[in-house]
């Protein structure tokens, strides 16, 4: 397989279209066949619901080449069910979790040659995602919707390896409290957009949000997950009081890579903002799809400045040892004892 002639090594986190594009209508009650598109654009109504009441959720999934040529990508299944979650959160129809699984592998397939090759640390980013399309005046859910994946290679989302980032604490709340966090919808990450914008402004690579019910509890950042080493080595990973943080499939993966292949002590449990403060952490990393790990030197904000000793200008050594462990599964390096990793092609 001929790769694409791109300067692979020096990819941002940026949109570029490759050759063909999923998509599939939902029309009377029913999803289509669905099937491949060379066409990167979408012609809608101006009174499709998505312009009005915001219907659309989305998913974000990666796909590697491996030491040997293939390509594969890691835990599909997971992302069809959380896109499943969150399209019934918004009363749209869910697309079958079978159907997603095969999109994407037609998709990836058909895109062969965009993903990035083996050793070259970019990998190709995948994004389903699902909008109304119907028109809607009224408040109420549209009755008809296109299901759609593209593609794009992309690089690093933060700094990448082992540097170590600095977070902001959010000014603002990201989302209603109550369960409405736990979904990826277009509207809940708009809602993050100020607080991110002036993050970024002010230097920050993201935000640390609080849980925005009582403003107690850490949650997690604005496209990553959050997890912490104690003084005792535990993995401390911060659970929702409000089901407002994002079930994350690379928080899900390493707490069972942490446990079961690391055999560390991993604890789950809603975190006080004030154990933070207190610096009862000694490390800090940012989880995710597009993160994949990123290490947390420091948190600040008004009357707010907490480093983690650990990760300053550096990764931790758990934070490193968890990501050379999760990234050498991914990549088909190191055994896959979960049967997680999905073949493509
Ligand atoms: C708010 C938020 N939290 C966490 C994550 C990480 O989730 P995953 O590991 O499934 O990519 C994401 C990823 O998109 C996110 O946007």
């Amino acid at each position: 397989m001929e790769k694409k002639d791109l300067d692979w090594g020096n990819l941002g986190f940026n949109y570029i279209p490759c050759d063909y594009s999923y998509v599939c209508n939902f029309k009377d009650g029913a999803w289509e066949e669905g099937g491949l598109t060379e066409d990167h654009t979408l012609t809608l109504s101006e009174d499709a619901g998505i312009f009005h009441y915001c219907q659309e959720v989305f998913e974000g999934l990666k796909a590697y080449t491996t030491a040997d040529g293939s390509i594969v990508c890691f835990r599909p299944d997971l992302n069809a069910s959380r896109m499943a979650d969150s399209a019934r959160r918004l009363v749209m129809p869910a697309f079958p979790e079978d159907k997603f699984v095969d999109a994407v592998k037609q998709v990836v397939a058909a895109n062969a040659a965009w993903v990035p090759p083996y050793g070259s640390g970019a990998t190709l980013y995948i994004r389903p995602f699902m909008v109304a399309t119907g028109n809607v005046i009224g408040v109420k859910p549209a009755d008809e919707y296109q299901f759609r994946i593209f593609v794009t290679p992309v690089g690093p989302y933060f700094k990448g390896g082992d540097t170590s980032v600095k977070l902001a604490v959010a000014k603002y709340d990201r989302a209603a409290p109550h369960g409405t966090g736990n979904i990826k919808a277009g509207l809940n990450y708009a809602m993050s957009l100020l607080a991110v914008t002036e993050a970024h402004e002010a230097g920050y690579a993201e935000n640390m949000y609080l849980d925005s019910k009582s403003r107690t509890y850490v949650e997690e950042t604005g496209g990553a997950n959050i997890m912490f080493v104690d003084k005792e080595g535990n993995l401390v990973v911060p659970q929702s009081a409000t089901d407002s943080i994002l079930p994350s499939i690379t928080r899900r993966s390493l707490v069972m890579v942490a446990r079961d292949v690391l055999g560390m002590n991993v604890i789950e449990r809603p975190v006080k903002f004030e154990e933070v403060l207190a610096g009862d952490f000694v490390e800090c990393g940012l989880c995710g799809t597009a993160a994949v790990i990123s290490p947390v030197e420091k948190v600040e904000g008004e009357g707010v400045d907490v480093t983690f000793p650990d990760c300053v200008g550096t990764s931790g050594p758990v934070m490193k040892k968890l990501r050379e462990t999760l990234v050498g599964i991914q990549t088909c390096e190191a055994e896959d004892p979960f049967g997680w990793v999905c073949k493509i092609a």
